[in-house]
């Protein structure tokens, strides 16, 4: 983390879980378990269908309310599609782009993912873009130059003051949900390359501006760890985000200095 020049964040990642019925006793507990001390912004992505029940709950604890998905387009006749405006309508504040599920599941290539991206900017919402490579292409040494080369296709047509107002993602597909964490170096080594990435396409102010989260099965025991690194700003967390404890946790251990 670097307080001193960007925001340090830590979002959960609801994916298809919780019930729309279940966020007040979850906003309760997790309530009851965060420091007093404010020292990250603290942002829960549900389904779109509980952001207006998270703006609502995540007042009084300062949780700010995050989409997963947003559409390309501005308006019309786009069935089962959420604009940024119906995103920033409702009060959400962040959105993820990019997540390697829809990557994967509903073939979101690196374009759509930079058109969604500037869809939220033009409606005022951070952008939480997604990049991460397969076991595969890590395996193979690929990891930098993939990264490298998401992180460009993201950010395609983003100005230098648009870019300070993303947020970008390193989660490794192979750390997703399968408990394997990158360690705290491997981590490190890809986020403060996405900053070197960052730095050449819009130099050094910008690039010190942007927070740069990890994600891939972060938790409550490995949290201050990777979160001690300098380039890793914050965490983008899918399981233990759905256990307000584990959430707590991980939102202090932020705390460090
Ligand atoms: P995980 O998910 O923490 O369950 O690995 C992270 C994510 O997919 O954002």
């Amino acid at each position: 983390m670097n307080r001193k020049y960007r925001r340090t964040v830590i979002a959960g990642n609801w994916k298809m879980n919780q019930l729309n019925s279940g966020v007040k006793k979850y906003m309760e507990e997790l309530k009851e378990n965060l420091p007093a001390q404010k020292t990250c912004d603290i942002v829960l992505c549900t389904p779109a269908v509980m952001i207006s029940t998270m703006v609502r709950a995540g007042k009084e604890c300062k949780v700010a309310a995050g989409a997963q998905d947003v559409s390309k387009y501005e308006k019309g006749a786009y069935t089962g599609e959420v604009s940024a405006e119906m995103l920033a309508d409702v009060g959400a504040k962040y959105c993820i782009v990019g997540h390697s599920e829809r990557r994967e599941y509903h073939q979101e290539s690196d374009s759509l993912v930079n058109e969604k991206a500037k869809a939220l900017i033009a409606k005022g919402i951070v952008p939480i873009i997604c990049v991460g490579e397969s076991l595969e292409q890590r395996e193979k040494n690929l990891t930098m130059e993939y990264i490298a080369y998401q992180v460009k296709a993201a950010l395609d047509g983003i100005d230098g003051t648009q870019v300070r107002h993303c947020v970008i993602a390193y989660e490794p597909i192979w750390a997703i949900g399968t408990g394997k964490t990158a360690t705290a170096d491997q981590a490190q080594e890809v986020c403060g390359e996405i900053r070197a990435v960052i730095r050449k396409m819009y130099g050094a102010r910008s690039a010190r501006a942007v927070s740069i989260l990890y994600g891939g099965s972060m938790n409550a025991k490995n949290a201050a760890e990777l979160l001690a690194m300098p380039d890793i700003d914050g965490g983008l967390i899918g399981g233990a985000s759905l256990k307000p404890v584990d959430f707590a946790t991980i939102v202090a251990a932020t705390a460090q200095e």
